[in-house]
């Protein structure tokens, strides 16, 4: 499904009308090189399968791409904190052979003496392979990717999106739950939480049941709701302000943290601060099969306690973040493993 211009090389096709797949012809090469990854809206089925078998292949030896990017720089903008997004973006190109080169932090950078972001990519792609962009501003990766060639990578554009977080989340529901015939509660701040958006968006792809948990003032955008009613063959959605309904029917519950820092007004976030914790209590509902996600950073949201039973996943969540960006990468940055094959 091509919903926007610069995801045309996302795109790997959909049926013709004699039910053939437009594009599974071409090369990955052909396909997936020098495009952007900015939203999840732009990933197909297609696109997010061949990612994941392509990081199931790296998980099992990862030997086999060790070199592959041995030339490519892969440049690190990031205008707000990161850990796991940044450091698994850097493990992954080096993993992959290459390197990296980080702007570092805001402070220490041109930004401080009024550069615009525009004018901060097209230099730093003059230097690179490939961007990868996190800003506060929604919409940051959008704009920036209209300035440069080479691939950029949204890691994060304020309220809006997190596309490869969501690459790395589908690894693991996949490995622990089945993407299809899913039923999956989404629970915390659903307003601002961009890995929430990303993520919905990325599971309208497969059968799923989506139950939204949140306080009212915290609700998924409408325009998201709108957007995931149009895919009702596929997916069904409900929204609720309590978890004790939907829990023991949930095969995946995917906790956020409130985000804190996006809100206007700090009373505001007091309101609604350490309403939806999980604890091992809480579980004694759920299904033994039950996994919890996380995508962390997490403050209070899943007490310590639940880490040590079989639910936790958030921690091989956070490490599939390696095999995920390097299956990314190597699409992006080559025809896909297919020089090998
Ligand atoms: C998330 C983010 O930055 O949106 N973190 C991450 O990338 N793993 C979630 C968050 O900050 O709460």
């Amino acid at each position: 499904m091509w919903r926007s211009r610069v995801d045309a090389v996302f795109a790997l096709g959909t049926p013709t009308a004699n039910g053939e797949i437009e594009g599974l012809g071409k090369s990955l090469h052909e396909q997936m090189r020098h495009d952007h990854l900015i939203t999840s809206k732009q990933l197909s089925r297609a696109d997010i399968e061949r990612v994941l078998d392509h990081a199931a292949e790296i998980d099992a030896d990862r030997s086999a791409v060790a070199d592959r990017h041995a030339d490519t720089l892969l440049g690190l903008l990031f205008f707000e904190p990161s850990t796991r997004t940044k450091m698994s973006f850097e493990t992954a190109m080096k993993r992959l052979g290459g390197d990296v080169v980080d702007m570092g932090s805001v402070e220490s950078s041109s930004v401080t003496k009024g550069e615009t972001l525009a004018d901060t990519v097209r230099v730093i792609e003059g230097y690179t392979d490939a961007l990868v962009l996190r800003h506060p501003k929604q919409g940051a990766a959008t704009m920036a990717s209209e300035f440069v060639d080479v691939p950029l990578l949204n890691a994060g554009d304020g309220a809006g999106h997190h596309p490869t977080q969501t690459l790395l989340d589908l690894y693991t529901i996949r490995e622990n739950a089945g993407l299809d015939d899913l039923t999956i509660g989404i629970m915390g701040d659903l307003k601002y939480g961009r890995t929430v958006h990303s993520l919905a968006y990325a599971l309208s792809n497969f059968d799923t049941r989506q139950h939204f948990i949140s306080p009212e003032s915290l609700q998924l955008p409408r325009e998201v709701v709108y957007d995931l009613h149009q895919e009702q063959e596929r997916v069904q959605i409900r929204e609720h302000e309590s978890i004790d309904e939907v829990l023991p029917s949930l095969d995946v519950l995917y906790v956020t943290r409130i985000q804190r820092e996006r809100f206007p007004d700090e009373n505001e976030y007091q309101q609604v601060a350490g309403k939806y914790q999980i604890d091992t209590e809480t579980l004694d509902a759920a299904s033994d099969e039950l996994t919890v996600m996380h995508p962390l950073p997490r403050v209070d949201e899943i007490a310590p306690a639940v880490d040590e039973t079989d639910h936790a996943a958030y921690f091989e969540q956070a490490h599939n973040g390696v095999p995920v960006r390097m299956a990314l990468l190597d699409l992006l940055l080559s025809n896909g493993g297919e020089d090998n094959e």
